[in-house]
């Protein structure tokens, strides 16, 4: 199967704008850095999670599901984007978070309310447990005579990542246009989906960008071995001969601090840097620290003063509202 052959219903903004950052590259004094604007994707407040949805929701349809159940933090992007998806479709949306429900409801909670989500709230760290509920709903449901479709966290498989291997061709093809060669893309992963295309794109494509993602919470193991599971998932979806290597796929979870969702000092500088040179705002659980990496880096000179480094903005910034209390010193 080739990528235009996928099930596809249109939600996003596309192509999304790839930016110089020239106040941005000067305040760090090297390497040239572009922003691709994925917080610009348009739904609901943008973010990445537009792009595979695009898939994931085409496949839905396709299937006649009438429901979508998917699985988040509290905070989480994805949920908020697939709830606002689902009823641009004319679906429901169930999510399924994990966490603390707080006593009022901020940020993507409270625009999960506002789409008409129904917003369960499970008291677990452990994903396990969160399928669990997952799979018990989805079979009630069956039961009901409802039709529903599971998205897993972050829309992380192989449909969804597709997605990014189109969005990686999408940015070659502006670089070309402006004369632009690429040499790394940094950005925030966690599921691994947003990793896997660009990666899977960036190779197919031979163009020598190095992929480089940034941990915002997992450790860089679990975030490899994510990214090497869609990406062979994916290979064997577009029929490819080809495979990737593990030693080939960059991952650093040297940013992470205490844990996900909790801002580091550095993610909360990198937040106000980007935003006062550039207009830009990143957001406190996955841009701001994937911008510290970024950062960390260019300090540690492992990106270079003569590269031309394009930071993928993924979205995230409903969540600033939900960090107030963080962001509003400094
Ligand atoms: C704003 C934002 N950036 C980055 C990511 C990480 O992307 P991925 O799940 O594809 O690794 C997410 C995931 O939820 C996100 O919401």
């Amino acid at each position: 199967m080739q990528l235009g052959d996928l099930p596809r219903v249109r939600l996003a903004h596309l192509p999304t704008p790839l930016e110089f950052a020239p106040r941005l590259s000067e305040y760090l004094g090297a390497p040239k850095i572009w922003i691709k604007r994925d917080d610009l994707t348009g739904l609901a407040f943008g973010g990445n999670k537009a792009r595979k949805l695009e898939f994931l929701l085409g496949q839905a349809r396709g299937e006649g599901c009438d429901v979508i159940i998917t699985v988040g933090a509290v905070q989480s992007n994805h949920a908020r984007m697939t709830a606002a998806a689902a009823r641009k479709l004319g679906l429901e949306a169930i999510v399924v978070l994990n966490g603390d429900l707080p006593d009022h409801a901020q940020g993507n909670l409270l625009l999960d309310r506002i789409f008409g989500a129904e917003v369960r709230v499970i008291q677990t760290d452990d994903d396990y447990v969160l399928m669990g509920v997952v799979d018990d709903l989805a079979r009630q449901l069956r039961r009901d005579g409802r039709k529903p479709y599971v998205i897993p966290r972050g829309g992380g498989n192989a449909v969804g990542a597709a997605a990014y291997v189109e969005a990686a061709l999408e940015l070659l093809s502006q670089a070309n246009a402006a004369g632009l060669r690429v040499d790394a893309i940094v950005h925030a992963s966690t599921s691994g989906g947003t990793q896997s295309g660009l990666y899977t794109g960036t190779k197919l494509t031979q163009s020598g960008a190095q992929v480089i993602g940034i941990s915002a919470g997992p450790r860089r193991e679990v975030v490899v071995t994510r990214v090497l599971g869609i990406v062979e998932e994916l290979a064997a979806m577009l029929s490819l001969e080809w495979r990737p290597h593990p030693d080939d796929l960059i991952v650093y979870d040297d940013y992470v601090g205490e844990r996900y969702g909790m801002p580091t000092k550095e993610c909360l500088d990198a937040i106000r840097i980007v935003a006062r040179t550039e207009g830009i705002l990143l957001d406190p659980v996955y841009t701001g620290k994937g911008m510290a990496g970024l950062m960390g880096l260019i300090a540690q000179e492992r990106l270079r003063s003569d590269q031309n480094v394009v930071f993928w903005h993924t979205g995230g910034q409903p969540a600033v509202f939900a960090y107030a209390a963080a962001l509003q010193e400094g």
